[in-house]
C-alpha cells in the first residue's frame, strides 16, 4: 500500500484510531492509581481485551501500539500485530522512548528514540506496522511553550516524519497543546496557531510527503482551570478556523487526541466540527482515554469483566464513528450497553 492509501484508510468514513499505546510502566501504575489489581500478565490482557473486542474494525480503522506491545504475543501464543491484521486494522506504533527536558529550558521537553530509528523503523515496516505516531507536548504557561521547544520539536518530529516514510510507513505528527492550565480559548487559539504553522514548516524543509501524512491534533478548548469554559460551538469553530489558516488541504485527515476531556466532550466536539463545517480534510479520533476510561473500569483485570468491558469499547468506539460522520446524537448515548 502506498503512503497516501495507509492515510486514507485509518480516515475511512466513520472510522478512526484507537491509541494504545501507553507503555507498561504508566499502565501498571495506573492501575495501581485505581485501585485495580496489578499482576505480570495485566498489560498482556489488557492489550489482548483492546485488539480483540469483536467488530472492532466496524469504527477502528488502526491501532497505537508501544514497542512491547508490538513484540506481545496472546494468550495463544499469537502476535498481537497478527491479530489486528487478521481483524482488519491496521497495526501502528509509536517509536518513541519517553520526554526528556530540553537543555536550558523552563522544563520543556521533546520526545526521544531518535537513535538507530531508521533500522527501528525497517524492523516495524517488516512486521507489517503501517503507520508511526509521534507526540510533542507543549505546556501553555506564562512563559510556555517557548520559540525554543516548538522548533526543537517541529525538527524531531518532521525527522521522525521523513524516516517513517522512507521506511514505507505512514507518519501521523502529534502537536499537543495540552489542556491543564488556566488559560483562556484564546490563548489555546494563538499558541496552537504558531505550533502548528511551525510543523508544516518543518515538514517541507524534510521534504515530508503530506499526502502520505496525517495530524494528531489538539483541540482548540479552554484550560481544565480556566474559569470562562467555552461552549461545543465555539470549540468547534475556533478548531476548525485554526485548521483552516495552518493545515494543508492536501493532507487526508486530521485525528484528534483526547487530552483528558470527558467522553462527552470529546465526542460532541468531534460531532459539531463534521456536522456544522465543510471541510477539506477528514476529521476523525485517535482517543486513548475517551476510548478506554470506562472499559478500564469495567475490567478492573478480571477475566469475568473482558465482555462486558469490550461491549464499553465498542459502544464509545461506535459513537466517535458517528462523531467523524457529523450523525451522532446525545440520544444514542442513553442507548443501554449490553453487558
Ligand atoms: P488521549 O486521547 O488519552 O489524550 O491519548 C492520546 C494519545 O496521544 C495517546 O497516544
Amino acid at each position: 500500500m502506498s503512503l497516501n492509501e495507509i492515510a486514507d484508510q485509518l480516515v475511512a468514513a466513520g472510522k478512526g484510531i484507537m491509541a494504545a499505546d501507553r507503555p507498561s510502566p504508566a499502565f501498571n501504575q495506573l492501575l495501581e492509581e485505581e485501585g485495580i489489581p496489578v499482576d505480570e500478565s495485566a498489560y498482556r490482557n489488557w492489550s489482548e481485551l483492546l485488539f480483540k473486542t469483536p467488530n472492532l474494525n466496524e469504527y477502528v480503522s488502526g491501532i497505537i501500539m508501544t514497542d512491547e506491545q508490538t513484540r506481545l504475543r496472546d494468550s495463544n501464543g499469537d502476535s498481537l500485530i497478527e491479530q489486528v491484521i487478521q481483524r482488519g486494522m491496521i497495526p501502528g506504533v509509536s517509536p518513541f522512548k519517553g520526554m526528556v527536558v530540553l537543555a536550558g529550558s523552563e522544563g520543556e521537553t521533546v520526545g526521544s528514540g531518535l537513535d538507530g530509528l531508521r533500522e527501528r523503523l525497517a524492523e516495524y515496516a517488516a512486521m507489517g506496522v503501517g503507520f508511526s505516531k509521534w507526540r510533542a507536548a507543549f505546556q501553555i504557561g506564562p512563559r510556555t511553550p517557548s520559540y525554543y521547544a516548538i522548533e526543537a520539536n517541529a525538527y524531531v518530529m518532521a525527522q521522525v516524519a521523513a524516516l517513517s516514510q522512507e521506511a514505507g510507513i505512514a507518519p501521523i505528527v502529534e502537536p499537543e497543546v495540552m489542556l491543564v492550565g488556566d488559560h483562556t480559548i484564546e490563548r489555546c487559539f494563538q499558541v496552537t496557531e504558531w505550533v502548528l504553522s511551525r510543523a508544516f514548516e518543518a515538514l517541507y524543509l524534510h521534504r515530508v510527503d503530506l499526502e502520505g501524512t496525517l495530524v494528531k491534533a489538539s483541540m482548540v478548548l479552554s484550560g481544565s482551570e480556566c474559569a470562562r469554559q467555552a461552549d461545543v460551538d465555539t470549540v468547534a469553530e475556533q478548531t476548525v478556523k485554526v485548521f483552516r489558516r495552518q493545515i494543508p488541504a492536501a493532507i487526508p485527515g486530521i485525528v484528534f487526541l483526547s487530552g483528558g476531556q470527558s467522553d462527552f466532550h470529546a465526542t460532541a466536539h468531534l460531532n459539531a466540527m463534521n456536522a456544522n463545517f465543510d471541510l477539506p480534510w477528514k476529521l476523525s479520533f485517535s482517543y486513548a482515554r475517551a476510548l478506554q476510561r470506562e472499559p478500564m473500569a469495567l475490567w478492573g483485570n478480571r477475566a469475568e469483566n473482558v465482555p462486558a468491558a469490550q461491549a464499553a469499547l465498542l459502544h464509545r468506539a461506535k459513537m466517535n464513528g458517528l462523531a467523524s460522520l457529523g450523525l451522532w446524537t446525545e440520544a444514542l448515548e442513553r442507548e443501554a450497553v449490553a453487558p
